[in-house]
C-alpha cells in the first residue's frame, strides 16, 4: 500500500507537455540571477517569513518571495520590520516584497533589502487593503501607473539587484489597462513581472481569468509570472497554454501543502505526503517559528498552520481541535509529538 502511494506520488500528468519536457522544471533568468525552475512561492502576508520561504524552497520552489513589507518601517528602523528582512542561508534565490507609493522611500527601502542578500526585490502593486490603498501603495498604484513607472525606476537605480513588480488587473475590472501599466513598469526597469489578474475590488471572488494575464506576457518582453488559482500540475499546465507565461506562482495551495511546490516543479501529480511526514515537517516549522519570534507569539501564530498542514491527512479531527484549543506552545508541540509517536515509523497508526 505504501509503495503504491509512493508511485502514485512521482505519476507524471500524462502528457506531462506535448513531446518536450516539463517547462516549468527549466531555468530562467531574472537579470542576472539564475532562478532554477519556473514554479515560484507568492508573496503571502503574514505568512511568508524566513521559516516559510526556506521550507518552499526545500520542497522544490525554484523562487520564494517574501511577506509583504514596509517601505515607510525600513526607513525608521522598526525592529520587526527590519526583521522580516532577514534572508536564511539556504533560500536563495529569495526576493523581498516591499510596499509604498513614494520613489525616494521605496528607493531606500530597496538599497536595504539589496544590503540584506535579497536577489531581487519586489514592489507590491496589488495589496488591496483600504489602509495601504490610502498611503498610495498596493494596488493604488495600478491607478496611478506614472508613478508606479517612477517607483519601478527610482528603485532599479538604486540597486543592482533586479527589481520586479508584483500586481493585480488593477483597481477595479473596467479600471487601467493591465497590459500597459505591465509595459510601462517593464519600461521603466522591472525585469520580471508577476500577475494576479484580479481586480483589487474583486479580493479574491470568482476565478482568476488567466486571458488577462496572457495580454500582459505579450505586452512585455520581460518574464512574467502568473499567479491565481494554480493549485496543481494541471492546472498550471493550462495556465501556461493559454498565457505563454515563463512561469508560475503558488499562494493558497502551498498552505500547510509545500509538497505541491515540488511536484508542479516536476510535472507531477499533487502528492499525498504520509501523516509521520507531515507531522514531522510540520514540528519542524514550529520549531523554526518559535525560534524566529518566541513561544508566547508562535502559540497563536501557529494555530491556522494546524489546520492548514493536518486537516484531511489522516490525524483525527479531534486532535486537530485540541491543538487549536491548546494554551501554550508547549502543550501543542507535546500533543503533535505524541501523534507522531501514534503514527508509527511507517507512517500508518500503530496498532
Ligand atoms: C493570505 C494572503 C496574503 C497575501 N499577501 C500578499 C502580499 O503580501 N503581497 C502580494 O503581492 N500578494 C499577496 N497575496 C496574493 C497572492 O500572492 C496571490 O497572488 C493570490 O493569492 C492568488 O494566488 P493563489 O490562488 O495561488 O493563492 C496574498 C494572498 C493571500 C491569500
Amino acid at each position: 500500500m505504501r509503495a503504491l502511494v509512493a508511485a502514485r506520488a512521482r505519476e507524471p500528468i500524462a502528457p506531462a507537455w506535448g513531446d518536450g519536457p516539463w517547462p516549468l522544471a527549466e531555468p530562467f533568468r531574472v537579470g542576472d540571477v539564475e532562478i532554477p525552475n519556473r514554479v515560484a512561492l507568492a508573496p503571502l502576508a503574514g505568512i511568508g517569513n524566513r521559516p516559510f520561504r526556506e521550507q518552499a524552497r526545500r520542497h522544490g520552489a525554484g523562487l520564494v518571495v517574501s511577506e509583504m513589507v514596509a517601505a515607510h518601517g525600513i526607513r525608521h528602523g522598526n525592529v520587526r520590520t527590519r526583521g522580516m528582512l532577514e534572508v536564511g542561508a539556504g533560500e536563495n534565490p529569495v526576493s523581498i516584497q516591499v510596499f509604498g507609493g513614494d520613489p525616494a522611500v521605496m528607493a531606500e527601502a530597496a538599497r536595504v533589502v539589496e544590503d540584506a542578500g535579497a536577489d531581487i526585490v519586489d514592489i507590491n502593486m496589488g495589496c488591496p487593503v483600504p489602509k495601504i490603498m490610502k498611503t498610495g501603495a498596493g494596488a493604488a498604484l495600478l491607478a496611478d501607473p506614472a508613478r508606479g513607472a517612477a517607483v519601478v525606476r527610482a528603485m532599479a537605480d538604486a540597486v543592482r539587484i533586479p527589481v520586479s513588480v508584483k500586481m493585480r488587473r488593477g483597481i477595479r475590472p473596467d479600471g487601467t489597462d493591465p497590459a500597459e501599466s505591465a509595459r510601462r513598469f517593464a519600461d521603466a526597469g522591472a525585469a520580471l513581472i508577476a500577475v494576479h489578474p484580479r481586480a483589487a475590488a474583486d479580493e479574491y471572488a470568482g476565478t482568476a481569468d488567466h486571458s488577462i494575464s496572457a495580454r500582459v506576457v505579450a505586452a512585455v518582453d520581460v518574464p512574467v509570472l502568473i499567479s491565481g488559482d494554480i493549485t496543481d500540475a494541471a492546472s498550471a499546465r493550462e495556465a501556461l497554454e493559454m498565457t505563454g507565461a515563463a512561469g508560475v506562482m503558488i499562494g493558497r495551495a502551498a498552505l500547510g501543502n509545500p509538497w505541491t511546490l515540488g511536484a508542479i516543479a516536476r510535472g507531477e501529480a499533487d502528492p499525498r505526503p504520509l501523516p509521520a511526514e507531515v507531522l514531522d515537517e510540520h514540528i519542524a516549522f514550529c520549531g523554526d517559528i518559535a525560534v524566529l519570534m518566541g513561544t508566547d507569539r508562535a502559540c497563536h501564530y501557529l494555530r491556522k498552520f494546524h489546520s492548514w498542514y493536518l486537516a484531511g491527512r489522516g490525524i483525527p479531527d479531534a486532535e486537530i481541535h485540541a491543538l487549536l484549543e491548546d494554551a501554550s506552545y508547549d502543550r501543542a508541540m507535546a500533543r503533535l509529538r505524541a501523534l507522531r509517536a501514534q503514527v508509527g515509523a511507517s507512517g500508518w497508526a500503530a496498532a
